[in-house]
């Protein structure tokens, strides 16, 4: 990729893209939580950033972070298959990170399938680590890895 691509809030048409990319790419094989009218709210709730990147108006990646206290919270992140190992996971995220820092979170903390290597490996690339193994977290009895990473150190100004 030569250029970081375009990532912008998401706009309440983009939730149901975002709730069917959740449901194949993220939630495949589970229960379906996070539907056209979750993503909404999180999109409409002044807590939460809900980010995408659009390429020839096709959704490409979303994430989803959540600002809880101190700490901020990944609850979701997807690059569509397709475009997958190209950049568009470690642009989102960045743009993520940035918000956070500038909305003074102190840490980002995240959950990702103890089975899911590509995601553990890309996390880890970007300088999450791992801190506790969440045993049969998932409803299929799947282990959780959360991990994590620190901002600043310091108090919020
Ligand atoms: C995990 C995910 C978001 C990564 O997005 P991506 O756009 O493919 O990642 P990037 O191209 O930005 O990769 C950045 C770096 O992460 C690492 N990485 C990413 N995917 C990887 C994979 N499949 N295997 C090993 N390393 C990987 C590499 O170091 C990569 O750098 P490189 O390509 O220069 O070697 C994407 O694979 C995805 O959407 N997966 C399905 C949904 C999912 O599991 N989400 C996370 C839930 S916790």
């Amino acid at each position: 990729m030569t250029a970081d691509p375009p990532v912008r809030l998401a706009q309440p048409a983009d939730a149901g893209d975002i709730a069917a990319m959740s449901r194949d790419l993220i939630e495949r094989g589970l229960p379906w939580t996070w539907r056209r009218d979750r993503v909404l709210a999180a999109i409409r709730d002044p807590d939460t950033n809900v980010a995408v990147i659009r390429v020839d108006g096709a959704l490409v990646a979303f994430g989803i972070m959540e600002y809880l206290e101190a700490d901020a919270y990944l609850s979701l992140l997807a690059v569509r298959g397709t475009s997958q190992r190209s950049g568009f996971g470690r642009s989102l995220l960045r743009w993520l990170e940035a918000s956070a820092r500038v909305a003074g979170a102190r840490r980002i903390r995240l959950e990702a399938r103890r089975d899911n290597v590509p995601a553990r490996t890309f996390y880890n690339e970007l300088g999450y680590h791992e801190v506790a193994i969440r045993h049969g977290r998932y409803s299929d009895g799947v282990d959780g890895v959360l991990l994590e990473k620190w901002l600043r150190t310091s108090p919020a100004p």
